[in-house]
């Protein structure tokens, strides 16, 4: 392992604590070579942070275990950390009931699309691209507040499962091969993949998505409440539910500091067509069972202008290189 050849003094007293860190947990001091010597300039970086890096500094925080394998127990770099956990969920979860089958339905919001990973890690990344502080604090306090749901949810699935094996349904879910315990992966036993997050580096189009993930996070739990009779389970996942609208409700007043739902993301702006509504959708006999015409505000007149017949506004000429 090498420190990166940063000029930056900051920069590399960052790194340099990342390299203690990744260190300490996985190297042993038996092995010299384990870190590069540090330079003066990191070292006194270092001391002024007070990161305690060797162990002869610290003679009571080296513990060895049998195997061989040391762990070297670092103080904090500041005087709190980024994150940490405290075992105490947000909200009671006690499970009345083992049902591996609902344990499975659960996996949706642990590691699927509209899961608490998700939320958490889509939040969390958005937080660093958005330069309205109020709304970069409020990201960060969701994300957080979505890792205590993730756990609430982890909780549930592993009490829904306690001593299943003895039950029929267990061999019929995915528990059965890939062991207790929740997975991440989602209901179906689709592994959990970053293509589920969204993370535009325009705070007005993350916002939009996010009262979108909520919505289905919502309606996640909505199903999972109508699917079971166990008052713990519909207590606990109340509770998320309700968490979510809150979410989505904060976004919604975030995306109100901004414009409102209408605010633009991007830079660019739109051309002279944005008020125009296209009838595309024609010929509706609602007594045959294929739909109506309908109007609604969204292509009102006044506001909008409504093509009734725009097959020839949008039959223009196409033209391309050598046309
Ligand atoms: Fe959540
Ligand atoms: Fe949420």
């Amino acid at each position: 392992m090498h420190y990166c050849p940063a000029d930056d003094l900051g920069m590399v007293g960052l790194l340099d604590d990342l390299v203690v860190v990744a260190s300490s947990i996985t190297q042993t001091p038996e092995n010299p070579h384990w870190r590069a010597a540090p330079r003066d300039a990191i070292a006194e970086s270092r001391e002024a942070r007070r990161v305690v890096t060797r162990p002869e500094q610290t003679p009571n925080a080296h513990d060895r275990s049998e195997s061989g394998i040391s762990r070297w127990i670092l103080k904090p770099a500041r005087e709190s950390l980024m994150f940490a956990h405290r075992k105490k969920p947000l909200f009671p979860v006690k499970v009345g009931e083992v049902n591996p089958k609902f344990a499975q339905k659960l996996l949706e919001q642990f590691g699927g699309r509209s899961g608490e990973f998700t939320a958490m890690t889509e939040y969390f990344v958005q937080s660093f691209a958005c330069d309205k502080p109020a709304i970069r604090d409020m990201l960060l306090d969701i994300a957080t507040e979505e890792i205590g749901h993730l756990e609430m949810v982890g909780l549930m699935v592993e009490q829904l499962l306690r001593g299943a094996e003895r039950e029929s349904a267990y061999e019929n879910t995915l528990f059965s091969m890939m062991g207790k315990g929740p997975q991440f992966c989602d209901s179906l036993g689709n592994a959990w993949t970053s293509d589920w997050i969204r993370a535009s580096g325009d705070i007005v189009a993350d916002l939009k998505h996010n009262v979108s993930a909520e919505a289905g996070a919502k309606m996640a739990y909505d199903r999972l409440i109508r699917q079971t009779d166990d008052p713990g389970c519909k207590e606990t996942l109340n509770y998320l539910m309700t968490r979510e609208i809150s979410h989505q409700r904060m976004f919604l007043k975030a995306l109100d500091t901004l414009g409102g739902i209408t605010a633009m993301e991007g830079t660019v702006k739109p051309e002279a067509e944005l008020n125009t509504y296209y009838n595309l959708s024609r010929d509706g006999r609602g007594d045959q069972g294929i739909g109506v015409d309908e109007r609604g505000p969204w292509n009102a007149e006044g506001e909008w202008q409504f093509v009734d017949e725009p097959e020839e506004k949008l039959s223009a000429k196409v033209e391309g290189p050598g046309a």
